[in-house]
């Protein structure tokens, strides 16, 4: 394989090293392209850019590949649980015994949120998004242990274990707190006696008296849908997270900044429109196919379906697919907007529109029914996403705090107006 390549440019020739990776993608490096030929280079979307080099995540679009620090989605989904893939993402090694009893002892011990923090995120606006409120909170909690928050790259890296383990804990305990809040019910303490989902579960739907009774394939599909969702390399709002990381922010203002990158309809929002999608097309008596042909003119779009680097299944789509039959017969509940998802699917996998455009389900398609199967509120999804996100967004500050990268500053093509002298306003 060639190590440079060559760029002419008005008769200039320009050589430019290649970077090849561990799985042999290459890259062609323009970091100084600037300085030597005074041109940018331009991306719309940055679907043809890299902005770094990282060892997390693994993605092969065309093949439907996904890898977490070299370990196949599909073998963790199978082996794996979420926190053990916590450990995986945040520290690059499936954890020893001791090390998964040490993640989850600090996870236990921040479960309960700080009461300044409980009364910012309760008094934010009723109609506050969850996605909002969970931004909010967790600046408020960096706010509330400023120790590990403190802008100071070496101490934040010093502190990280704790930062993390706060983060990945509280994300739960804000959501659940918000929830309770919202309808009038009493806050259920963290049992720290009970699993990462579990505890989750109990402090978002335990009845009053404290009962628990979640059953366990209800938990099992939670930590399957985080464990799914915990990484995905430079999807808009990790690259978000690595852009407020690279200047120097700490992880509590990062994971707050891609939770708001997050929420957007076309990314993590998609999970929620999805649902909205399959309930409109149910109750207007479609079975899908009328949808798909207004989708086909650009009248509506086929939420959960598409995505920039798969142009092949998504295999967490794959894996959610199956899982969504597993959890609603052990939940001994029928959707009908499955049959609605599932006529949506054979249609578009069928017609040339999608099949062009290599359109396919994403991880967003099924991850909804299983979720509003599990009764979580529709509003919820996403932060739901943002939860299982976050161990993610964590292992990419991390991978910038201690590579010390430059901070992001992309470049622009100005076509705004060209020089011009005031004119004064009895002029105007
Ligand atoms: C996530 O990046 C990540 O890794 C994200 C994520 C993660 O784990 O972090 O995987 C999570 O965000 C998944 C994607 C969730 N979003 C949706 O499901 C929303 C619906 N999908 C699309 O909006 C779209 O497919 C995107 C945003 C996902 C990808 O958009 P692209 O790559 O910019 O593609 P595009 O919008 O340029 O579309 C290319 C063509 C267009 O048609 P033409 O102009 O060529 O005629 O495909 C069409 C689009 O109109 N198209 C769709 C479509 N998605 C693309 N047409 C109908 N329905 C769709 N869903």
């Amino acid at each position: 394989m060639s190590k440079s390549a060559d760029l002419r440019i008005n008769d200039q020739s320009y050589s430019l090293d290649i970077i090849t990776g561990t799985e042999q993608e290459q890259a062609i490096d323009v970091s100084n392209l600037r300085k030597e030929s005074k041109f940018i280079t331009f991306d719309d979307g940055y679907g043809n850019t890299g902005s770094c080099e990282s060892s997390v995540t693994y993605i092969d679009g065309d093949s439907g590949i996904l890898r977490y620090r070299g370990y196949d989605i599909t073998e963790l989904a199978e082996k794996s649980n979420f926190l053990e893939t916590c450990h995986l993402l945040l520290y690059g090694e499936l954890p020893t015994a001791d090390e998964l009893g040490l993640l989850e002892q600090r996870i236990s011990k921040f479960a309960n949120l700080p009461d300044e923090v409980l009364s910012t995120i309760n008094a934010l606006p009723s109609s506050a998004h969850p996605m909002a409120v969970l931004s909010c909170g967790l600046q408020a909690l960096g706010g509330a242990f400023p120790e590990l928050a403190t802008n100071d790259r070496k101490k934040d890296i010093e502190n990280f274990d704790d930062a993390a383990a706060l983060i990945i804990s509280a994300t739960r305990s804000i959501t659940a707190s918000r929830y309770r809040h919202q309808h009038g019910k009493p806050i259920i303490p963290s049992d720290s006696s009970k699993g990462y989902c579990d505890n989750f579960l109990s402090m978002m739907f335990s009845s009053e008296t404290g009962q628990s009774g979640v059953p366990e394939q209800v938990s099992n599909a939670l930590d399957l849908i985080f464990l799914l969702h915990a990484d995905h390399e430079q999807n808009c709002s990790t690259s978000t997270c690595r852009m407020i990381a690279s200047g120097g922010a700490n992880p509590f203002a990062s994971v707050a900044g891609a939770t708001s990158a997050l929420w957007g309809p076309l990314h993590g929002g998609a999970n929620m429109a999805v649902i909205r999608m399959l309930n409109e097309i149910h109750e207007s008596g479609d079975d899908g196919s009328r949808f798909v042909e207004s989708a086909k003119l650009g009248k509506s779009r086929l939420m959960g379906f598409g995505h920039r680097v798969y142009r092949n299944y998504d295999p967490r789509a794959k894996i959610l697919k199956s899982a969504c039959d597993d959890a609603l017969e052990a939940l001994g509940v029928s959707s009908p907007i499955l049959e609605i998802a599932r006529k949506l699917e054979e249609v578009a996998l069928q017609d040339p529109y999608f099949i062009q455009r290599k359109l396919y389900p994403n991880v967003d398609f099924y991850s909804g029914i299983i979720l509003q199967a599990l009764g979580f509120p529709t509003d919820t999804f996403t932060v739901l996403f943002a939860i299982g996100r976050t161990p993610g967004w964590l292992a990419h500050w991390r991978e910038i705090a201690l590579t010390g990268k430059k901070i992001h500053r992309p470049r622009q093509i100005y076509q705004g107006s060209n020089l011009r002298s005031y004119t004064p306003l009895s002029e105007r």
